[in-house]
């Protein structure tokens, strides 16, 4: 025989193989590998609290600041700050070092800078006055193309910026509610409630026709009943972001899927999929933020057409490969088919009744290529965007070990401390998400300026 090493599939032998296989598994098996994994996340998670077990997010320096954050040269916002004692003076951790700031404090520093400064720079976030917040979904039934990571970061960018921004997961995975330090003990701190007091309210608007009819009443069971005084910000925590909020998920969320059609069967005349963006709305949580940023899960189920009615932008995240493309193009095949079938569905009765059928719309729907390598992908980036065209976003953001990194302590670019990393490889890394960022505020900003136009012509 001779001594070359083996492919690592042949030669196995049948005893050694049994003796690595071990025991088969029951059903109690999961329970405990659960266990285990629970155990190291919470350890890893751990790592980035602080003694009183809360996220923290880090300072700001001013080399930070001035370059991404408040466009000033350095020496002008140090002058400020010189001649402005009652501002943030930030901290040092060394005599005469750099000065950090935390985000309340750049948030102050930019209000400052914007009552005084020049004009013609952007310091604060357009928000037409008296618009809405804009929605914004994040989806793709393709797992693992990106969604939670361009979500998560696109929050962080928004906050940045100065825009209040509420985040919603409903990813029964719950990665985004991790990203962001939420605590979630049950489905009763998700969304969940709200789509039972939509359902509960359309019930109670269902049993007055019938009462009226001479008809016996449905019942209003006790989940709906617990949940008809519950509002959006009951639901809302706090980050460790000052501008950022969240509405969290976790495993018990997925019980949306199997409770919602039985809702559904039992008043066929519920409008389910505008279950979330109505009480949204109601709430007044489109007064109380500028951005909502939802997050959905890899499956076209009840939540995310949810996500999908109430967003006024929705952004697919894809990789640039042959099978992401592919299951891509079926997605928008699946929207497709189920948006056309709820709008049939609806404008039979619409008909019926002689009233405006149901037409769906977004502000802009975007693919997004996502975790781009130029060096590889390029040929196939550019054909996608042939096909495609505008509809592909033509910012790729890039693929960078930034991210993986930042993954282990559950936090994101934006929150790693740039004198961990080299300073070529961060500005790198986070470009890509500057970038994002960029292209989605711009969709933001022409969608709010379309509004605003609209509203004053039909004022005129
Ligand atoms: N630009 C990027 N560069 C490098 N890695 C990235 C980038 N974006 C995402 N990733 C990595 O890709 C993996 C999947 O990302 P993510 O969890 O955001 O996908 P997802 O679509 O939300 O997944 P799921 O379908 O499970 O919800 C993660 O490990 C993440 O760190
Ligand atoms: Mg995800």
């Amino acid at each position: 025989m001779s001594s070359d090493p083996l492919t690592p599939y042949h030669g196995i032998s049948p005893d050694a193989a049994l003796t690595a296989l071990g025991n088969p598994l029951d059903t109690a098996g999961f329970g405990t590998i659960a266990e285990a994994c629970r155990q190291g996340r919470d350890d890893l998670a751990g790592r980035g609290l602080d003694d009183q077990g809360q996220k923290t997010l880090r300072r700001f320096s001013t080399w930070e600041i001035t370059k991404y954050l408040i466009p000033v040269a350095p020496a002008h916002f140090r002058r400020v700050l010189r001649q402005n004692p009652d501002l943030p003076q930030g901290l040092t951790e060394t005599d005469g070092g750099a000065k950090w700031f935390t985000l309340d404090e750049v948030l102050r520093l930019r209000a400052f800078f914007a009552a005084e400064g020049a004009a013609n720079r952007d310091y604060l976030p357009y928000r037409p006055q008296g618009l809405a917040a804009k929605l914004l979904a994040v989806a793709n039934f393709k797992g693992g193309v990106g969604k939670t990571s361009t979500a998560a970061h696109l929050a962080m960018s928004a906050a940045l910026d100065g825009y209040k921004v509420l985040v919603i997961d409903l990813d029964s995975q719950g990665s985004m509610t991790s990203i962001f330090g939420g605590k979630v003990a049950d489905e009763w701190q998700t969304v969940f409630p709200l789509l039972a007091r939509h359902y509960g309210e359309h019930l109670r608007g269902e049993n007055q026709a019938r009462t009226d009819r001479g008809e016996a009443p449905l019942p209003l069971e006790d989940t709906v009943l617990q949940a008809m005084d519950l509002r959006a910000q009951d639901l809302a925590q706090k980050t460790h972001w000052p501008n950022i909020d969240l509405i969290g998920a976790q495993l018990d969320l997925y019980w949306a899927e199997f409770q919602v059609p039985v809702w559904r069967m039992n008043a066929r005349s519920w409008k389910l999929w505008d279950a979330l963006s109505d009480r949204l709305e109601a709430d007044g949580v489109l007064d109380q933020y500028d951005l909502v940023i939802l997050d959905t899960p890899p499956a076209l189920g009840y939540l995310t057409i949810n996500a999908l009615a109430a967003a006024d932008i929705l952004l697919v995240p894809t990789g640039a490969s042959f099978l992401e493309f592919e299951s891509t193009g079926r997605f928008f095949d699946m929207l497709h088919a189920t948006f056309a079938s709820i709008e049939e569905g609806e404008n039979i009765a619409a008909r019926a009744l002689g009233r405006p059928g149901l037409s769906f719309e977004w502000d802009a729907v975007r693919a997004i290529v996502t975790r781009y390598d130029g060096a590889q992908q390029a040929e196939f980036g550019a054909l996608m965007q042939a096909y495609l065209g505008t509809v592909l976003s033509p910012y790729r953001q890039d693929f960078t070990a930034l991210v993986g990194q930042a993954g282990e302590q559950v936090a994101g670019i934006y929150e790693a401390d740039y004198r961990d990393f080299n300073r070529e490889t961060y500005a790198r890394g986070r470009a890509a998400f500057d970038e994002t960022w960029a292209a989605v505020k711009r969709l933001l900003i022409g969608a709010w300026r379309r509004d605003e136009l609209a509203t004053s012509q039909a004022a005129e």
